[in-house]
């Protein structure tokens, strides 16, 4: 992506876009005990929950921790939100600076660099200045640096997945209760413009009683895979190690909005299956030069893999994954109910007494009425940055927005622990003959008595 040269405040200066829309999205769901002062920096002895807990109302500072592919768009889309980024840490000292440039460029002071080994996180996060830390490192550092950045008594919202292993959702859990310091997963697909069209006319009624859905990350990442540089230098490498779902949230997400999970519903248990592994194999036969070490690999990771989780009213979820075969990209995006069915990758959708056969309709018809309030305000700015179709702007608008007003996020904690979960889950159940594997209850009750749904509300 080009560097920015855009800011939201910049871009409706001169526009008389009313906010009267947006206030009411999300002014809904603003409940709760205000978040606790931290007390000094340490956890504290409190369990008590982190549901409906709002920020306390400020413009927060920002800073970030990992600025490769994914940290750089997040902080274009945040300098477009007009935020403060007061640090930036990353191992590699030119990509630090490279993001501090855009930060400068933003027509904001430096931000301080951290660039010092793999440890300099732990500086940024005991910095007394900082609100929130976006973190976008590698998988396997995310919970590390998130617990770091709520011990410190800062916010933090963590690139996905948030947490590799059941044991590392707790952890997430427990310290943000303790802490009283929210955990934001930056799941983007959730604001996706179809993801909240359809999730508005859930929420109407459109689709009846809901029944089962689907979601996917099918994306050919090979060539990223098997690059000498971003990625390459670290997601191949879980290939070697686990063999299961493992990058579940981006379809995930969407569809456990739908069904209001956390929220009156939860993922009761998951039973996984894989096929065999040979993509990865096959484009090393072919691309990779035998003097390679990359040749000393042995790769574990089923190309696709299948997991049908059940919520506990009963609902079903087809969730796949496979980033190593040809195949158009798709997240599968499907949801239906007793009235209506939708399908993304192209979206189509179906509802009870349409006229004509029984065929596949365009979505086109329902935009005026059920286009998300975020998407009516924002969604020029949005496609104009760009990022996934303008949805990484949404998501970064709304949490800067959430935390300005003094509102709950719409995504916590238990979001990210319920929405990570099917990683590891799904590599024990496929370890076990596709034995069933229950889901923690990570919000410890509260999901009975949360109503509603995240993302505003319509
Ligand atoms: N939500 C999305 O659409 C989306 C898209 C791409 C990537 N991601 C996620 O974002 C994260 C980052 O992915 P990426 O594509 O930017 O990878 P990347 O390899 O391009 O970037 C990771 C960065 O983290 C830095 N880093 C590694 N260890 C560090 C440490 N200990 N301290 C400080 N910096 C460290 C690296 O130097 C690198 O700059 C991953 O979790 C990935 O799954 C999400």
């Amino acid at each position: 992506m080009k560097p920015l040269d855009i800011s939201r405040r910049s871009f409706f200066q001169s526009s008389l876009a009313s906010s009267a829309l947006l206030g009411k999205a999300i002014a809904a769901g603003a409940q709760g005990t205000p978040e606790q002062p931290h007390p000094s920096g340490s956890a504290t002895a409190s369990s008590a929950t982190m549901v409906n807990v709002p920020f306390s109302s400020r413009t927060p500072s920002l800073g970030l921790i990992g600025v490769g592919g994914r940290g750089t768009n997040l902080l274009q889309n945040l300098l477009a939100a007009d935020v403060t980024i007061k640090a930036i840490c990353d191992v590699v000292k030119e990509k630090a600076q490279h993001a501090a440039g855009l930060v400068e460029k933003a027509g904001q002071k430096a931000p301080a660099l951290y660039t010092d080994g793999e440890h300099a996180f732990e500086q940024l996060a005991s910095r007394d200045d900082l609100d929130l830390i976006v973190v976008a490192t590698p998988w396997s550092w995310h919970t590390t640096m998130a617990v770091a950045a709520m011990t410190n008594g800062k916010h933090v919202a963590v690139e996905v997945p948030a947490a590799t292993t059941v044991d590392e959702c707790w952890t997430l859990v427990d310290t943000s209760e303790k802490t009283r310091r929210h955990c934001i997963m930056l799941e983007n697909c959730a604001y996706g413009y179809n993801e909240t069209l359809v999730l508005n006319m859930i929420r109407a009624g459109i689709f009846g009683d809901l029944l089962y859905g689907s979601g996917g990350y099918i994306h050919d990442l090979r060539e990223e895979l098997f690059s000498n540089a971003g990625e390459g230098l670290w997601r191949r490498t879980v290939h070697t190690q686990r063999n299961g779902n493992l990058y579940p949230t981006h379809g995930l997400g969407p569809v456990a909005n739908y069904m209001s999970i956390n929220r009156g519903d939860r993922f009761d248990y998951l039973v996984s299956m894989s096929t065999p592994h040979h993509g990865l194999e096959k484009y090393r036969e072919e691309h990779i030069n035998k003097s390679d070490p990359k040749w000393k690999e042995s790769y574990v990771t089923g190309d696709m893999n299948m997991s049908l989780i059940k919520t506990v009213k009963g609902l079903t979820i087809n969730l796949q994954h496979d980033t190593v075969n040809p195949h158009p990209y798709d997240r599968l995006n499907q949801i239906a109910g007793t009235k209506a069915v939708f399908q993304d990758y192209p979206p189509r959708l179906y509802v009870d007494g349409q006229e004509g056969k029984e065929e596949w309709a365009s979505i086109d018809k329902y935009k005026e009425q059920f286009e998300h309030p975020l998407w009516k305000e924002e969604g020029e700015i949005a496609r104009k940055i760009g990022g996934h179709g303008g949805m990484d702007f949404i998501m970064c608008y709304r949490l800067i927005e959430c935390m300005r007003r003094g509102l709950p996020p719409d995504m916590d904690v238990y979001d990210a622990a319920s929405w990570s979960a099917p990683a590891p889950l799904s590599q024990n159940s496929v370890a076990q003959r596709s034995a069933p594997y229950e889901f923690p209850d990570f919000t410890r009750g509260h999901w009975q008595d949360r109503q509603g749904s995240a993302i505003g509300k319509a």
